[in-house]
């Protein structure tokens, strides 16, 4: 029996997720919420350590099927020992990606069929999913500039340009055709108005939580 409210936050490499994550996490503790932080793949201990082996290089390269069926193993494990627990017990949780990634990385990315996420989607999640997803959305090249800035790229930060386009893509035609779920926010824009438009959305979230 679900009590709380289940927020994602998703977007293409170098949006400003991690930010963004911080500042909607303050802004609805400071509204009275008792909100967690989790992100996805990962979120509990064997998560975590099924997302090593999806971000790492290995000598082995891992199979398109085998990176889909890990990412909604991870999910499995994430939903039962945390996601589910904290919005029984009425908390807020704010998952910095979900199953919208595996639409857009796996299903757009990886030419994943969209009816075999459809399948393991409604065999993990059982009919949850999130009540509203912030996407942060933003040219491909600017979000790649913005992301080399960072450390050695994991398998996906080293896909191709075209790769991240996919994803863009899917990402913005499941918003389209979710309009009340997603909140698509310009992240080209300077952090200030980015926070702006965020928190109107937000405060919209809480008049009607
Ligand atoms: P992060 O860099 O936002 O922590 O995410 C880790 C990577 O995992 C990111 O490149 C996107 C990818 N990913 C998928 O490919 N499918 C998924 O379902 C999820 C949750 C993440």
């Amino acid at each position: 029996m679900k009590k709380g409210m289940f927020i994602t936050l998703e977007g293409v490499e170098g949006v400003g997720k991690t930010t963004n994550l911080d500042f909607i996490a303050d802004y609805l503790t400071t509204a009275g919420k008792e909100v967690i932080t989790t992100r996805e793949p990962g979120g509990t201990n064997i998560a975590e350590r099924i997302r090593e082996i999806l971000l790492q290089h290995d000598q082995e390269s891992l199979g398109d099927e085998s990176e889909v069926l890990l990412m909604f193993a991870a999910r499995a494990q994430h939903l039962e020992q945390v996601i589910r627990p904290a919005l029984e017990s009425g908390k807020w949780v704010l998952c910095d990606r979900f199953t919208d990634a595996t639409y857009a990385y796996q299903g757009g990315g990886r030419r994943v069929k969209e009816a075999d996420i459809r399948w393991m989607e409604h065999f993990v999640q059982k009919g949850l999913s999130p009540d509203k997803t912030v996407l942060l959305d933003l040219s491909v090249e600017l979000g790649l500039q913005r992301a080399a800035n960072r450390s050695q790229p994991d398998r996906f930060e080293s896909e191709q340009h075209a790769f991240f386009e996919q994803v863009r893509e899917v990402y913005l035609n499941r918003a389209k055709a979710e309009p009340n779920r997603f909140c698509v926010i310009d992240a080209s824009q300077c952090i200030e108005s980015v926070q702006k438009n965020i928190r109107q959305h937000l405060d919209e979230i809480l008049k009607n939580a």
